[in-house]
């Protein structure tokens, strides 16, 4: 039996795909390598390229494979482009992946496992965040991954299909020669690293007048192997349960921007210039995860519990990367 796990060249999905592999599970990626390349995809894992609505590929897979679960990660992932067009986001991270988990369910797949996301919280109302804070995405692709959760839980309803949505907070780090290769990068750590290797003059911090300690957005850092080993708890948690689950991935600790840049300074020994600028339309000031139904429901618990062993993991992966492109 295997599981079908898309988006498996992106960033977490591969890394998610080698841990399971690692763990003795047998998996298989679907990718349309829009927002990826090949080289990036785990090796010994069958791959099939094209997208999640490619109906005729979806009847390939299904008559090569023993599916018995999906883990969905195939979505585009970028705050700032999701309001500037959300159409595109709405279809890829919504429709699409409608049409791609009907499909399986109507084969009689029971098992589904959904990268959702912090961003489905919007401006948080307390700290920390736990799964019945009220959802109110303040962008276009937390509403997308919102209405996914919403469908999943329809189907719940009306059929025997259970899911695990896990909701990450800022997934980081690296995990060997997995990590963060995003095209274009528009996260925080990622960014920080090529300016400590001299790809790019300074970092922008995106406004300072937030009401948190420093004035810069506050956020929850997780290491994309514990993201990893969550997925398999929860295909493991679906194997034995009935009830589906929503589930924060977190630390439950908060970290400025300001933070993030001293500690990358501090690893680095870099001097890495800041400069301030406006807001960016959409981002909530402080995301900060309770785990407990990770913890107490899945008995996850975090290997990488600082947010230093998060950037040094990172750096790693950053500085080999660098060297080879040399
Ligand atoms: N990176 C984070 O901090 C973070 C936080 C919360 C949630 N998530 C979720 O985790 C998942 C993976 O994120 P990531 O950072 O690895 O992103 P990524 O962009 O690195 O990977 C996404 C992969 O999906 C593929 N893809 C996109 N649309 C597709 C389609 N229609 N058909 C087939 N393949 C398609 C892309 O080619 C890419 O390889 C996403 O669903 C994202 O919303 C990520």
């Amino acid at each position: 039996m295997s599981i079908l796990l898309t988006g498996g060249a992106g960033y977490i999905g591969s890394t998610v795909a080698s841990i399971l592999k690692e763990e003795g599970e047998e998996v298989v990626i679907l990718d349309n390598l829009k927002r990826s390349k090949k080289e990036h995809l785990p090796t010994g894992i069958k791959f099939y390229e094209g997208d999640i609505d490619n109906i005729s590929l979806l009847e390939k897979i299904y008559a090569e494979e023993n599916i018995d679960a999906v883990m969905h990660f195939a979505a585009f992932i970028e705050v700032g482009e999701s309001v500037l067009e959300p159409y595109k986001y709405y279809e890829n991270n919504f429709s699409k992946t409608i049409k791609f988990f009907n499909y399986f369910i109507d084969k009689g797949v029971k098992k589904i496992i959904f990268s959702s996301t912090a961003a489905v919280y919007g401006e948080p109302q307390y700290i920390p965040i736990d799964e019945d804070h009220i959802k109110n995405p303040t962008n276009p692709y937390g509403m997308s991954k919102l209405f996914v959760e919403k469908f999943l839980e329809s189907v719940d309803r009306s059929s025997d299909v259970r899911h695990v949505a896990l909701r990450y907070f800022n997934a980081s780090g690296a995990y060997g020669n997995f990590g963060e290769n995003h095209n274009p990068e528009t996260h925080i750590i990622p960014i920080i690293l090529e300016v400590a290797l001299g790809l790019r003059d300074k970092i922008f911090i995106n406004g300072d007048d937030y009401n948190t300690k420093d004035g810069t957005c506050v956020r929850d850092y997780i290491h994309v192997y514990d993201i990893a080993i969550a997925h398999l708890l929860a295909y493991r948690y679906l194997s034995k349960s009935k009830e589906s689950l929503k589930v924060n991935l977190g630390s439950g600790e908060g970290y400025s921007i300001l933070d993030i840049i001293e500690s990358c300074r501090k690893i680095t020994g870099a001097e890495i210039p800041a400069e301030i600028r406006e807001r960016r339309e959409g981002d909530p000031s402080t995301l900060i995860a309770s785990s407990k139904i990770a913890e107490d429901v899945l008995g996850w618990r975090r290997e990488y519990k600082t947010v230093d062993a998060i950037i040094e993991s990172a750096w790693k992966f950053h500085k080999a990367k660098f060297e080879n492109n040399k």
